[in-house]
């Protein structure tokens, strides 16, 4: 797979950090982008220490110009990878006669961060790769976003950041089948719970909890095996799958039960 030139957003913390972190090595340029300056930097450090050459890009993928005009005017990329995310999941109801919600603003910021940033993310760097020569193995490049288990399923602990997951998953892998003519594969990483900052603050068990590097080299596999779906752990995708076609009140009945399925028991995302 050439990789020699890669973007990856969300590459100041977590799954995107170790990403940069795993192909960093001389001979490669990866542009990373993130909103944090101090995060970023350490990121690209590192990653200069390993030999790759680095540039960084503070960014907010909610902002599809901003995103089009750097995506756009690096040149030809070999891989993107969208790893920006953010979660969380319904409150416990105000009052005795109400219900779990989630609040207005962190529905629509997901949606923003986890769909249109993806979007914003994957549109201009498909631009970009439609334009460029075919490599060796008949490739132009390689784009992934990162979905999750929760797109799999109607939980009714974190709708929002399902729901904009099972989009991504279905745009990236619907897509990818016409891609493929043009030599691009476009790919989707259904993934459990990762021990990234994002779950740090989780007080309940999660099974099937992944190290993120395992979790890296999992993913560069899969795009090294132009994989258009990489999932894992795959016990919890089938698990999920299956938990999908029963009826949704024998579903929520068991999802309800779930030290995640009931309100409040998400941490509460920071929306500033
Ligand atoms: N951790 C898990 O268990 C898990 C499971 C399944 C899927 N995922 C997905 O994997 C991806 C990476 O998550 P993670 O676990 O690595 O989380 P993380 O450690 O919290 O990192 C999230 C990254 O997203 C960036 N980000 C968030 N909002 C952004 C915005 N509006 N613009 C630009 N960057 C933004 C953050 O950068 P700044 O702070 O610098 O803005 C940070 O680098 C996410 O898409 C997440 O949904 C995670």
């Amino acid at each position: 797979m050439k990789h020699d030139t890669v973007l990856i957003t969300g590459a100041s913390s977590g799954l995107g950090r170790s990403l940069a972190l795993t192909l960093a090595r001389p001979g490669r340029m990866l542009h990373l982008g993130g909103r944090n300056e101090t995060r970023l930097l350490e990121t690209a450090r590192a990653c200069i220490s390993r030999g790759a050459g680095v540039r960084i890009r503070l960014c907010d993928v909610t902002d599809q110009s901003g995103m089009e005009e750097w995506i756009q005017t690096l040149g030809p990329l070999d891989l993107v990878l969208a790893c920006a995310g953010i979660t969380g999941g319904t409150r416990k109801p105000t009052k005795p006669d109400s219900a779990p919600y989630e609040p207005d603003e962190q529905i629509r910021r997901f949606f923003a961060t986890n769909l249109d940033g993806v979007l914003n993310t994957v549109l201009p760097a498909l631009n970009v790769m439609q334009h460029q020569p075919r490599g060796a193995d008949g490739m132009r490049g390689r784009i992934c976003a990162i979905s999750s288990v929760a797109g799999l399923v109607s939980y009714p602990g974190t709708p929002s950041y399902g729901a904009a997951k099972a989009a991504v998953d279905r745009f990236m892998v619907a897509t990818g089948g016409n891609m493929r003519q043009a030599g691009i594969l476009l790919s989707s990483v259904v993934c459990g719970f990762l021990n990234t900052p994002m779950t740090a603050r989780n007080r309940f068990p999660m099974p099937g909890l992944t190290d993120v590097e395992n979790a890296s080299r999992r993913i560069l596999r899969g795009l090294r095996r132009n994989e258009r779906r990489i999932v894992f752990p795959l016990w919890l995708a089938a698990g999920s799958r299956f938990m999908d076609l029963l009826p949704i009140r024998l579903a929520e009945a068991y999802y309800i039960r779930q030290p995640t399925g009931s309100a409040g028991s998400m941490p509460e995302p920071d929306l500033s």
